[in-house]
């Protein structure tokens, strides 16, 4: 009778609080991330308790990295489009003259331009972080990819006052990656160094090969980035200074190197700040 009893006490125990997780996992399957389940002892059930916890601190995380990633695009869509809104306004005026008209226009324009940039990072964004960007990674010599997108920044350089120049090895330097992914890291690197430095500054290019690794690198002789800075660069929309970016650039970048099983580095003192994309060879 008493083993009985005993037996019923104690199923009857355990069968609570299986009933409390249960209840837990379906607060958390309906968003709600605000109540942990209180650990009452250091059993099974209690370390599925903690781990559950642990579960949900994490989630909650997620959810509002999540919310603050969708309230800071939006807000970044937002500013060009007002922009925009209010060129064409002043557009609708009759009696502009000429030399105005251009002038809203170009402005229009700019706007537009820098819509659709932030269209295309948010969405390689999103499918990165999703995983649904899909690469394809063959051997790829990178110092004829190096020339190649330096190239396309002529017309640039010649606003800017500055030089860029590319040095490589003389023997190829092969890595195994998805062309068309490092050309975009290297523009995203090469925009960096000349935006983000005052007209004049020097940038090189370089490609080498380290043991077992291949070896891209863009320095540039600017200010460099503060101490404080250099750790979150590379979260999406953060910016350290006014120019007029999003804060995309190195957060796809990085994201890329990793997707590649690469890494992206970066060293930075006042005159000098070195980005370098390491691939496998
Ligand atoms: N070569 C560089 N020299 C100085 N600062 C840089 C350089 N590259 C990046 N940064 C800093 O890192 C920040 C993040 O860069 P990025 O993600 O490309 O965003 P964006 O260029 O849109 O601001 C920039 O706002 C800038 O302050
Ligand atoms: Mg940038």
């Amino acid at each position: 009778m008493i083993a009985v009893l005993a037996g019923w006490f104690s199923a009857r125990a355990i069968s609570q609080r299986v009933k409390r997780l249960e209840q837990a996992a379906e607060q958390v399957a309906a968003g709600d991330f605000s109540t942990p389940i209180v650990v009452d002892s250091d059993d099974e059930l209690g370390q599925l308790a903690v781990a559950f916890n642990d579960m949900q601190a994490q989630l909650a995380q997620f959810d509002r990295a999540r919310k603050q990633f969708i309230a800071t695009a939006s807000h970044e869509l937002r500013t060009p489009l007002f922009s925009l809104g209010g060129f064409v306004e002043l557009l609708e005026d009759e009696e502009l003259d000429e030399e105005t008209r251009r002038r809203f226009l170009a402005q229009v324009r700019e706007q537009v331009e820098r819509l659709g940039k932030l269209s295309v990072d948010l969405l390689d964004l999103s499918r990165l972080e999703s995983g649904s960007l899909e690469l394809r990674p063959e051997p790829v010599d990178l110092s004829e990819l190096a020339r190649s997108v330096s190239s396309e920044f002529e017309p640039v350089l010649a606003q800017h006052d500055s030089r860029l120049e590319v040095r490589l090895a003389s023997r190829p330097v092969e890595a195994l990656c998805d062309p068309v992914r490092v050309a975009q890291i290297i523009r995203i690197l090469i925009d960096n160094a000349l935006t983000h430095t005052t007209p004049g500054t020097d940038v090189i290019v370089s490609a080498t090969r380290d043991d077992g690794f291949a070896r891209l690198a863009v320095a540039d002789h600017g200010s460099g980035i503060e101490r404080a800075s250099l750790s979150r660069i590379f979260e999406p929309f953060y910016t350290s200074d006014d120019a007029q970016g999003s804060g995309l650039g190195l957060a796809i970048a990085s994201e890329l190197a990793e997707r590649m099983d690469g890494r992206l580095g970066v060293e930075s003192r006042p005159g000098r700040t070195v980005f370098a994309l390491e691939l496998q060879a």
